[in-house]
């Protein structure tokens, strides 16, 4: 794929009956992207999906929304996002049919406490979600992006979420793939942010956000600057 070229794709959203995965799941349809909601049972999904499709009535250009179980979602996609919980996450990724996928981690392993949100600490810190989805399926290739976007601003009104995506991954081409969903979300290209690595700063950041937001009362995000303008 060639950087800046927007291409539709085919998205499996895995956990897509929960806010952040209808959410995304909305607006990259919304972008033309077609989407298979995906969850552990069809019959979740199959609502969700019509609650989408219902939401775009009358948008040109939309993409198809469809429901499915998640293994199924998985085959018939050229991009797999993961939006579920860290709580058996392992357990649900691993039975994934993932080989030779893109896949797309917002997963956030965070925990709370009276003191408020905080990352957990995946493998005595050298760990992240993303990097242990890319150890449970070493067929796939895996990138983190959407960690930091509010599910709430998501299903929104707004025509664009005014942030940054930030985009990290291992292989250039699978995160450009990223980069360029990112543009259903924020109407630019998502930021090329790092290796996948990075994931463990990312993920854990949202404590911070959601921190803020408790302060502010807000959904709060990132914003890049200093960066030359995006298209
Ligand atoms: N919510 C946000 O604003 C936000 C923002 C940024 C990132 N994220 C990240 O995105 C991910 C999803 O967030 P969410 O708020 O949408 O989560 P959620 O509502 O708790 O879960 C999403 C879906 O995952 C499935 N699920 C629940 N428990 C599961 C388990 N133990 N094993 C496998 N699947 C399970 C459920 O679908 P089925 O029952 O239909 O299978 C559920 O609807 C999380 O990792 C979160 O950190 C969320």
């Amino acid at each position: 794929m060639i950087a800046g070229v927007s291409t539709t794709y085919t998205i499996a959203v895995i956990g897509g009956t929960g806010p952040q995965g209808k959410g995304l799941g909305y607006r990259f349809a919304k972008h033309g992207h077609d989407v298979v909601v995906g969850s552990r049972a069809a019959d979740r999904a199959v609502p969700v999906a019509d609650e989408i499709r219902e939401r775009l009535a009358g948008v040109a250009g939309a993409g198809e929304v469809s429901g499915a179980a998640n293994a199924d979602a998985c085959e018939q996609a050229d991009v797999v996002l993961l939006a579920v919980p860290w709580d058996g996450h392992d357990e649900l990724v691993g039975a994934l049919p993932l080989a030779g996928k893109t896949v797309v981690s917002c997963v956030n392993p965070l925990a709370f406490d009276k003191r408020g949100a905080h990352g957990q600490v995946i493998d005595g810190g050298e760990g992240s979600a993303a990097e242990r989805a890319q150890a449970l399926a070493p067929e796939a290739t895996v990138v983190g992006a959407f960690h930091n976007v509010s599910a709430v601003l998501l299903w929104g009104e707004e025509e664009y979420v005014d942030e940054d995506v930030l985009c990290v991954g291992d292989s250039d081409d699978a995160k450009l793939v990223a980069m360029d969903l990112a543009r259903a979300v924020t109407g630019r290209e998502g930021v090329s942010a790092g290796k996948l690595r990075l994931a463990r700063q990312l993920e854990p950041f949202t404590a911070v956000l959601i921190s803020i937001n408790r302060k502010y009362k807000t959904h709060s995000g990132l914003r890049i600057t200093g960066l030359p303008d995006r298209d």
